[in-house]
């Protein structure tokens, strides 16, 4: 099968919030993202596979300004700055990293609150907490825990939450079901297809591709730093092939 043939079924795209022309990123003298072209429809979740290596990290630091990068990323099409991560940041995109990224150290409660320290309004901070704790009821039960006491599930609750209180207008996963159990896993993802029906736009990097595909409307796989194929989820069962890379 010609992978850069296939494409995604003729469903009426919504409107882009996020697209990428000619984005490119490299590590030194290692060119890890080839330019590539990439959109996230207003309200769409959009899961980009890929197995180790592939760029998938590099695509989503890429795409905030976090590593030397070339090309243009558009907002509701507005060019976002390319190596300004505070300024992307600042217009809703967040990126919830491979590992998490929260303070281990700090307690869940002080964790939320640095996920919203630009926020002023105190109204609309409580209101985003609420959310918050409504959506994971385990962050409610322990607050005043110390957030690396926690299990990787609730750190991956908190990393999450944390990005919810920025008030984010797309929200960039990088593998949240990275060495979770199924079940936590399962929990999450209902979380993350919750909030996606709720209009937010999600792009989630996992290699765990049934999950992914349970909850995308369009998959993008990426290799050796290319976008190979761009599908519609409900095509990819179809491929021996790629079910053989991707679904095993
Ligand atoms: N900080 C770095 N310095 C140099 N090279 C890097 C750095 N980070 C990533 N790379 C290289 O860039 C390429 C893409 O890496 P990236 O982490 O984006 O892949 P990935 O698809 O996220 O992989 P994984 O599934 O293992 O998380 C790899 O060849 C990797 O070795
Ligand atoms: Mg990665």
């Amino acid at each position: 099968m010609n992978l850069a043939l296939a494409s995604a079924r003729g469903v009426a795209a919504p409107a882009p919030i996020l697209a990428a022309t000619g984005l490119s990123a490299r590590y030194g003298h290692v060119q890890a993202l080839h330019p590539l072209d990439i959109r996230i429809g207003e309200g769409e979740l959009v899961a980009v596979l890929g197995p180790n290596g592939a760029g998938k990290s590099t695509l989503l630091r890429a795409l905030m300004g976090l590593v030397s990068n070339a090309g243009e990323v558009r907002f509701r099409d507005a060019p976002l700055p390319r190596q300004d991560v505070v300024a992307v940041a600042s217009r809703g995109i967040v990126l919830v990293p491979e590992g998490r990224g929260i303070f281990g150290p700090m307690s869940v409660a002080d964790n939320l609150e640095l996920g919203a320290y630009r926020l002023r309004d105190k109204s609309e901070f409580a209101r985003r907490r609420e959310r918050v704790l409504t959506l994971f009821p385990r962050l409610k039960e322990r607050l005043g825990q110390i957030a690396g006491s926690m299990s990787g599930g609730e750190q991956q609750m908190l990393a999450i939450g944390r990005a919810l209180m920025a008030g984010p207008k797309v929200l960039l996963l990088d593998e949240p079901s990275l060495g979770l159990a199924p079940r936590v896993t399962d929990e999450i993802l209902e979380t993350l297809g919750l909030l996606n029906r709720e209009g937010l736009a999600i792009v989630l990097v996992e290699q765990k591709a049934p999950l992914a595909l349970k909850l995308a409307a369009r998959v993008y796989l990426l290799s050796l730093g290319r976008i190979v194929a761009e599908l519609d989820p409900r095509d990819i069962t179809s491929h021996d092939d790629l079910a053989q890379h991707y679904l095993s």
